[in-house]
C-alpha cells in the first residue's frame, strides 16, 4: 500500500482543529443563512493523533467514528477515547477498507483535515465514494487542503526534497536524518544561485523557514509521496458530482471582504456570477495557500427572517480575557483595526464569561447605537478569532462531563510521556480550547490543592526536576532554581487571576 511512504511509522503532531467542532459549524452555517445539519453522528477520516476526534467526542452526546491507516496513530487515539465506550469508535483502516465496512453507517458531518492534499487520486476516489454513500442529505463536510495558486513555486522544491530522499535511501539513515539532509541539499542548491532562484526570489527564505519546522510535520507536510495543492475549482469538481454544495470558509476571516480584497476586486468578482468561478479567481486575489471549507450535500437557504430565528437559538460564551483581546485581525490586504465602539461594549458585557443568548447581545449592542449588520459581524469577527465560542446543548450532561474530565486528565498526564497537547476538552463549547504548557501545569497543580502562588511555583518546580526539563526564556533555559520559581509563581499567579474563571465557566476545572 503506497502512501505517504516517507512518513510511515512516523506520527503526526497534536493538533485540534475547530472547523470539525459541531457546535462551531452550526454556528457559521447559520450566520451564512443555510439550514444546518442536527449533528448526531460524525466521522473523522485521517485523524493522526486522534486531538481533534477524542476532544470533540469526549464533549458532546454524539456520536463519533474516526479511522486513520496508522495502527500506532489509531491505538493512541483509542487510548484517548476508551472511556467513552459506544460514543466513539476507532479504527485502523485505509479509506478504501474503511469504505467496505459494513458496520460503519451514515453520517450528518464528515471531516477531514490535512489529507486531501497528501494522497493520491485513488485514495482521493475513496473519500469522495465515501462522502457519496456515508453523507446523509443535508450533511455538512469540512475538508482542508493546500490550495493553489500560493504552492505553485514551491511544488519544484517539494519535488526536489521528495528525489532528494529516494536516491539516499539508505538502511543506515532514519527518516528524520534523510529529511535534514534533503533540506541541506536544496539549500546548497539555490546557494548556486540558479535562474530558478531569480525567478521566485523568496523561495531561498522559505525553505530556510520551512526547515524551523518540526521534523515529524516536515515529513508528513513535504515528503509525502503525494503532494497535490489544488485551485478551487479542481477540488469542486471532484466534490460538485457527488451533489455537494460549497458553503463557506469554516473561519469567518477568509470570507470578510473588507480585510481580504480592494474595492476594485471586490467590483470585478461581483460580476462573476458562477460561485466556483468566483471563488476560484478570488484565491488568485489573495494568493490562497491553504483552505479550510464547508460544503454541504443539498442546500436549504435560510430566508432573513429564518436566519435571525435561528441565530437567536444560539447561546455565546467569552472564552478569552478581557486584556489579551487585540483589536486587530489580519486578511490578505494586512491588518485591519476593529472599532471600540462596536468591540468595547460587547466585551463589556461578555467579560464575566457567562453564557449569552444571541438576541439578548444584538439588543444591548443597539442599545449603544450600533445597527444590526455592523453587530452581527462583529460577534462573528470575535467567533473567528476564537475569542467567543458558542454553548453546547450537552453543556449540563453529566455523562459528557465526567467523559470530558477522564480525558482532561489523560491528556494533562501525556506531560509526564514528553507528549504537549496544547488542549483541553469543555463541555460546555462542546469542543477543544487551546491551554499552554504551562497552564496546563498549573490545572495540574490546582487539581492537586494548589492555593498560593508558591505552591503552584513549587509544583511546577518539582514537575520539570522529574522530567528533566527547564524554562526557556528568549531561547536560553533558566539554570537557577531561584530564577525558575520566581518565573513559575509570577505565571502562576496570571493564571489564578485571569485563567481560572475562565476554566471554571468552560468546565475545566470545577
Ligand atoms: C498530514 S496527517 C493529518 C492528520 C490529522 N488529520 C491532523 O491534521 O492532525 C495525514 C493522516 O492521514 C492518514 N492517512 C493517509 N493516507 C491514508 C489512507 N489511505 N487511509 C487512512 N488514513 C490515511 C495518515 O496516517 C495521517 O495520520
Amino acid at each position: 500500500m503506497k502512501m505517504t511512504e516517507k512518513s510511515r511509522g512516523i506520527n503526526y503532531l497534536f493538533g485540534y482543529y475547530d472547523g470539525m467542532n459541531p457546535n462551531r459549524a452550526r454556528f457559521t452555517l447559520a450566520n451564512r443563512g443555510m439550514v444546518a445539519p442536527k449533528i448526531e453522528t460524525a466521522c473523522e477520516l485521517g485523524f493522526g493523533r486522534g486531538i481533534s476526534l477524542a476532544v470533540n467526542a469526549a464533549s458532546g452526546s454524539g456520536k463519533w467514528v474516526g479511522t486513520d491507516i496508522e495502527p500506532a496513530q489509531a491505538s493512541f487515539a483509542q487510548s484517548l477515547v476508551g472511556h467513552l465506550e459506544d460514543r466513539c469508535e476507532v479504527y485502523a483502516e485505509s479509506f478504501q477498507r474503511f469504505n467496505e465496512n459494513p458496520a460503519i453507517t451514515q453520517f450528518d458531518f464528515i471531516c477531514l483535515h490535512g489529507i486531501w492534499t497528501w494522497v493520491n487520486d485513488k485514495d482521493r476516489e475513496a473519500i469522495c465514494e465515501f462522502i457519496d454513500k456515508k453523507l446523509k442529505p443535508g450533511g455538512l463536510l469540512y475538508i482542508s487542503y493546500n490550495a493553489l495558486p500560493a504552492w505553485t513555486n514551491f511544488l519544484p522544491i517539494q519535488k526536489l526534497l521528495t528525489s532528494y530522499c529516494d536516491y539516499n535511501r539508505s538502511a543506515n539513515k532514519s527518516g528524520i536524518d534523510n529529511l535534514t539532509d534533503s533540506f541541506k541539499f536544496a539549500e546548497g542548491l539555490l546557494n548556486t544561485n540558479p535562474r530558478f532562484l531569480k525567478a521566485n526570489p523568496s523561495m531561498g527564505e522559505i525553505v530556510k523557514k520551512i526547515q524551523a519546522k518540526d521534523s515529524e510535520y516536515l515529513i508528513h507536510e513535504y515528503l509525502a509521496a503525494d503532494f497535490a495543492p489544488m485551485t478551487f475549482d479542481t477540488m469542486s469538481s471532484w466534490l460538485s458530482p457527488l451533489n455537494m454544495t460549497y458553503v463557506s470558509a469554516s473561519n469567518f476571516l477568509h470570507d470578510l471582504a473588507p480585510i481580504n480584497l480592494t474595492t476594485e476586486q471586490q467590483e470585478f468578482l461581483f460580476k462573476i456570477k458562477d460561485p466556483v468561478f468566483q471563488e476560484t479567481c478570488r484565491d488568485l486575489m489573495v494568493n490562497k495557500d491553504f483552505r479550510q471549507d464547508y460544503w454541504i450535500k443539498g442546500q436549504t437557504p435560510l430566508s432573513p427572517y429564518q436566519k435571525e430565528q435561528a441565530l437567536a437559538e444560539f447561546q455565546l460564551i467569552l472564552t478569552s480575557n478581557k486584556e489579551d483581546i487585540k483589536y486587530s485581525v489580519k486578511g490578505a490586504l494586512g491588518d485591519a483595526e476593529l472599532e471600540s465602539a462596536i468591540y468595547d461594549p460587547i466585551i463589556e458585557l461578555l467579560r464575566d464569561h457567562r453564557a449569552y443568548g444571541y438576541k439578548e447581545i444584538r439588543e444591548h449592542l443597539q442599545s449603544r447605537g450600533v445597527d444590526l449588520a455592523s453587530s452581527a459581524e462583529a460577534l462573528e469577527v470575535l467567533f473567528s478569532m476564537g475569542h467567543l465560542n458558542v454553548i453546547s446543548n450537552d453543556a449540563d450532561s453529566d455523562a459528557v462531563g465526567e467523559g470530558v474530565a477522564e480525558l482532561n486528565d489523560k491528556i494533562l498526564n501525556a506531560a509526564f510521556n514528553n507528549m504537549d497537547i496544547g488542549w483541553l476538552a469543555s463541555p460546555v463549547i462542546g469542543g477543544g480550547i487551546a491551554v499552554s504548557k504551562f497552564n496546563q501545569l498549573h490545572v495540574r497543580g490546582k487539581k492537586l490543592g494548589c492555593e498560593t502562588g508558591v505552591d503552584y511555583a513549587e509544583h511546577g518546580l518539582n514537575f520539570l526536576k522529574k522530567m528533566r526539563q527547564k524554562i526557556i526564556v528568549d531561547n536560553a533555559p533558566i539554570d537557577s532554581e531561584k530564577r525558575s520559581m520566581e518565573y513559575l509563581e509570577k505565571h502562576a499567579e496570571q493564571f489564578l487571576e485571569k485563567v481560572v474563571p475562565i476554566f471554571k465557566a468552560l468546565k475545566i476545572l470545577t
